[in-house]
């Protein structure tokens, strides 16, 4: 992706100002704001319709700018140096005397962070004089914007400024994980858990069931949109749309395939301008067929199954 400084000028000139920019990463567009500014964090809070209660992610340019802020070990400096940038969020300790909004972190002695690989966010960041809080670009509890029209679907002119991306490579939120004791997953994600242990070179916890909260912001009603969703369906009717994994030959006018040949990066990419793009046509439910869980297919469900609370 070429890079336009213009536009990389015209979000720093909004930033300065604590007004709200959507920024472009390769797992979801986030709606960011300066983490050291209470001001533009709860602007991101209100746009959102967010719960004050749940905590944004701050994204920094890298480990350097992070060192102000929060303490870390070498469990943190082998993930970053294998995963980062890209599609993984840490859990840290916040330093007492940290610059970050108490207003971001609804005053815990955590932080979240992430280093986003996209590369106009990274251009972005790296001539910032601050790192940026953002949580997923949706209205809070909705599907998130994986392009600049999904964000502008959620939020019309009330952000200043959408910071041209193109579509996220990725399409899934980032994997989440507690490292302030043992290591804890809080959310399945972008990057599979999997490569995540071969680094720690050992098993690590997962913390996610969807179906009950247990850790910040672990909602019920997630990436909900907006009409009924079941999974794991056979067979559907032909007023009900009908996601599958994989195209078939035999499509009808309710079907929708998630990829052609059975990718599950493919799928994962896909997974939320379908259910966006569902919602706005005439069916009134989701059905959902298999998708096998496994890798990214593991995220893919765990979204469908936090969907299907509505
Ligand atoms: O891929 C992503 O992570 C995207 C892009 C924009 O970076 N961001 C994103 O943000 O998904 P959001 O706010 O939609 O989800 C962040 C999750 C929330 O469920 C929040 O509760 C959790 O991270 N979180 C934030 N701070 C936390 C903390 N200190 N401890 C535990 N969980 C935290
Ligand atoms: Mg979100």
């Amino acid at each position: 992706m070429k890079i336009n400084l213009a536009n990389i000028k015209k979000a720093i000139k909004h930033l300065n100002k604590n007004e709200c920019v959507a920024i472009p990463t390769e797992t979801v567009y986030g709606l960011s704001g300066n983490a050291y500014s209470n001001k533009a964090c709860e602007k991101i809070f209100r746009l959102k319709k967010r719960p004050k209660d749940n905590p944004l992610i701050v994204h920094y340019y890298n480990n350097i700018e992070l060192r102000k802020d929060c303490s870390f070990d070498n469990r943190f400096l082998d993930l970053y140096k294998k995963f980062c940038p890209g599609p993984i969020t840490f859990v840290l300790n916040l330093h007492k005397n940290s610059k970050i909004s108490k207003i971001a972190t609804n005053k815990r002695n955590s932080l979240a962070i992430r280093f986003p690989k996209h590369p106009v966010t990274r251009a972005l960041l790296k001539k910032l004089k601050f790192p940026l809080a953002a949580p997923s670009a949706n209205l809070s509890s909705k599907v998130s914007a994986v392009r600049s029209i999904d964000v502008k679907e959620d939020f019309g002119n009330k952000i200043k400024y959408i910071l041209e991306g193109g579509k996220s490579k990725i399409g899934l939120e980032s994997t989440i994980i507690d490292l302030r004791k043992e290591p804890k997953i809080l959310r399945v994600g972008g990057l599979e858990i999997s490569n995540i242990e071969k680094v720690l070179n050992q098993k690590v916890k997962i913390k996610n069931n969807p179906l009950k909260i247990t850790g910040p912001g672990q909602y019920k009603l997630h990436y909900s949109p907006g009409i009924p969703l079941k999974m794991n369906v056979k067979k559907a009717k032909d007023n009900e749309a009908y996601i599958l994994f994989k195209r078939i030959k035999k499509a009808k006018p309710n079907y929708y395939f998630l990829s052609k040949k059975g990718s599950l990066k493919e799928a994962a990419k896909n997974l939320y301008t379908t259910l966006r793009k569902i919602k706005k046509s005439k069916f009134k439910s989701i059905v959902v067929g298999k998708i096998p869980n496994k890798g990214l297919g593991i995220t893919i469900n765990d979204r469908l199954l936090r969907a299907s609370k509505f």
